[in-house]
């Protein structure tokens, strides 16, 4: 089976990165990262490259178009298929995101479009919602915007900070990324505007509140 070649793009710790590693590292899993590149040299995430044996760069040209033009020459080079941002802060070209339309994917720790940009866990708790998660989605000019591909849902509870939460919601996105990555990998996105259709995708068949039904009344 020839694995899909993913190139992934990072600005720090890259524990998605590192869930894409260990997902990958099962020869089962159709797609395999070749390639990481960090816009940073002191990110964390190129040590987890470098041990899993992954080539990797350091791309650190602060001109949006220059990074721009560096990358998509690597990424041709590793003959990408698909590049995946996990904590790849910086916005990217807009004649990036046209040339590798619906081959590139973000993940986000919020419910998109809810809470796009920095902080979106600090967003959520100001904002009082009694759900956040993650998403995985296409990447379009806008930031954290596309097309969905894929979300968690997190609860939030009312002993939540923002660390508290992240985590939580950090835990959720190592599920969530490996498998939007694998429905890509196998050919069962499709795109249509804005919505993705997922081929054989099941969608769950419950519904929860928070707090749960059964508490709602009172009692107990
Ligand atoms: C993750 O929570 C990711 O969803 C978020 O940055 C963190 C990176 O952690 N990305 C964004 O906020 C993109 N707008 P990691 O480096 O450990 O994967």
């Amino acid at each position: 089976m020839e694995r899909l070649k993913v190139g992934v793009l990072i600005s720090g710790r890259g524990s998605n990165l590192q869930a894409l590693i260990d997902a990958a590292s099962d020869p089962a899993y159709p797609a395999e990262i070749v390639l990481v590149i960090s816009n940073r040299a002191d990110a964390a995430g190129l040590a987890r490259a470098a041990a899993a044996g992954i080539p990797h760069q350091i791309i650190a040209e602060s001109d949006r178009a220059a990074f721009a033009l560096a990358a998509d020459r690597a990424l041709r080079e590793a003959k990408i298929g698909l590049v995946a941002l996990a904590g790849f802060m910086r916005l990217l070209d807009t004649g990036f995101v046209a040339a590798w339309q619906d081959r590139v994917v973000n993940i986000h720790p919020s419910l998109l479009p809810a809470f796009p940009g920095l902080h979106p866990q600090r967003q959520a708790l100001a904002a009082g919602v009694r759900f956040s998660g993650c998403t995985v989605h296409f990447v379009r000019a806008e930031v954290d915007s596309g097309p969905i591909i894929a979300q968690a849902v997190v609860p939030v509870e009312d002993s939540d900070d923002e660390n508290r939460l992240a985590a939580r919601i950090l835990a959720a996105e190592h599920r969530l990324y490996p498998l939007a990555v694998r429905l890509y990998a196998e050919g069962r996105l499709h795109v249509t505007g804005n919505r993705v259709t997922v081929r054989g995708g099941m969608p769950p068949d419950i519904a929860v509140t928070n707090p749960l039904e059964a508490l709602a009344s009172g009692r107990g």
